[in-house]
């Protein structure tokens, strides 16, 4: 099989390594990669959100399976026209994908579906939003209804820091992913992320995980889009990952069906777990970046089957066969990260450590400059251990972290911290 992975970072660093490993596949390309993906596979360069150059190049390059890592194609309708055009896809719809791209459709779709999530409102004008936020009462959640790149969700502690979030949104500082939002209630409790396979049909689920978005140690400080993960995540027990299935996931998938707008790619649900009963806190068209990293760290060659499966719709037949392993991503990123940093850094130490099923340094923003790595992006490496415990994983992935020399970057050395406790 000749595979096309569109996107750069750790993730799709991530799946070229998990689908390398399997000997279904003959060539891998990915598009526009980074300088980690460059070493194990071809990279290419075109717009991966303009739908027409994706499927020349896959025509001109006789690709037989695409697989898009970021949502941004997939909101631009990239997998519905290489669907059209008979090629095999891991990917949503557009219409599909909305269930990340706005966060109204998520929450009408989770009402149709009796899915347990947060009580919201959803609002097009400033006066009624600030009305219901008055009523509701702080804490509550604000959130633009649109793509904001992580940054259109405001928890605000008080109503006034809820108004001022609705002025900004309506105000345009998300541009056109705040001309509606929806204001929901705070949900208490523990943070999980669940992924699922579905094929229009079945659902399979492939793992569980817990990220850290918060920039800081003990998980202060602003939002970044993670900053290390880890799988499994024990909050979501079999018993309560099943509630998950049952409740929230597969209604949803049977409610898109319904619709006429089959779900076919990665499911990715946010759940809020309190006193055993899972909630949704949204849904994502793609894999997290880093949780994939260890997903795929855990799944490894079998990746490529259980995706192929389901762009194929064979979801009914497929199994994963799991090990009792755990692996542990700590993300090493550029001084400054989430807010503005400097590129170019060297970064030396690399070549000396090992790479094998329980160690990889997986490359998110990185460039090649006269045959050295550079950081080139805000999160910059996806260092991943992988062990019998979770305690082994993250001891094997601080071990490299240590070895790193990246002196214009930084490291959280917690992560894992409330599974580890
Ligand atoms: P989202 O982009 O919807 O995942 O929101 C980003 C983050 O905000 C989530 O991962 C949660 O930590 C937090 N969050 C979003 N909605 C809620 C809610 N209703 N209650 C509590 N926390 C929330
Ligand atoms: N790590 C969170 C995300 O990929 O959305």
């Amino acid at each position: 099989m000749n595979i096309l992975i569109l996107g750069s970072g750790g993730r799709e660093h991530a799946l070229a390594w998990a689908v390398l490993q399997n000997p279904k596949c003959d060539r891998l390309v990915v598009a526009p990669g980074n300088a980690g993906i460059a070493a194990i596979a071809d990279c290419a360069s075109f717009d991966i959100c303009d739908a027409g150059a994706v499927l020349a190049f896959v025509e001109a390059e006789a690709i037989d399976f695409v697989i898009i890592g970021p949502e941004a194609p997939l909101a631009a309708g990239v997998a519905d026209r290489l669907r059209e055009a008979g090629v095999l896809v891991l990917g949503p719809s557009q219409a599909a994908a909305q269930l990340e791209a706005s966060k109204a459709f998520t929450k009408a779709i989770c009402d149709a579906a009796g899915a347990p999530t947060a009580a919201y409102g959803h609002f097009t004008d400033a006066a009624a939003a600030k009305a219901y936020a008055q009523a509701q009462g702080a804490p509550i959640v604000v959130k633009a209804d649109g793509l904001a790149a992580g940054k259109g969700v405001i928890i605000a502690e008080t109503v006034a820091e809820a108004e001022a979030a609705i002025d900004d949104m309506f105000g345009g500082a998300f541009g056109g992913a705040g001309a509606e939002v929806v204001i929901e209630e705070f949900m208490q409790g523990e943070e999980a992320s669940f992924f699922v396979l579905c094929d229009g049909v079945d659902v399979l689920p492939i793992g569980t995980a817990q990220d850290h978005k918060r920039v800081g140690q003990g998980d202060t400080g602003p939002n970044t889009g993670g900053m290390g993960a880890y799988s499994p995540a024990p909050v979501l027990t079999d018993a309560i990952a099943q509630r998950a299935m049952d409740e929230i996931i597969k209604p949803t998938v049977a409610e898109m069906a319904r619709r006429g707008t089959p779900y076919q790619g990665v499911l990715y649900a946010g759940l809020m777990i309190e006193h055993g009963a899972p909630r949704l806190v949204e849904y994502n068209a793609r894999f997290g970046d880093p949780e994939c990293q260890v997903l795929m760290m855990r799944l490894g060659a079998q990746a490529l089957d259980l995706m192929h499966a389901t762009a194929e719709a064979r979801l009914n037949t497929a199994q994963v066969n799991w090990a009792a392993d755990h692996a542990m991503t700590v993300v090493m990123a550029a001084n400054g990260y989430p807010g503005s940093y400097a590129k170019g850094a060297k970064i030396d130490g690399l070549d000396a450590l090992a790479s094998d099923s329980d160690h990889m340094v997986f490359h998110a923003g990185t460039a090649l400059k006269d045959g050295a790595i550079t950081a080139s992006g805000g999160r910059v490496l996806n260092v991943t251990g992988r062990g019998d415990t979770l305690a082994q994983a993250a001891e094997r992935a601080y071990g490299m972290v240590d070895q790193v020399d990246f002196p214009g970057g930084f490291f959280r050395n917690d992560i894992g911290w409330r599974a580890l406790n």
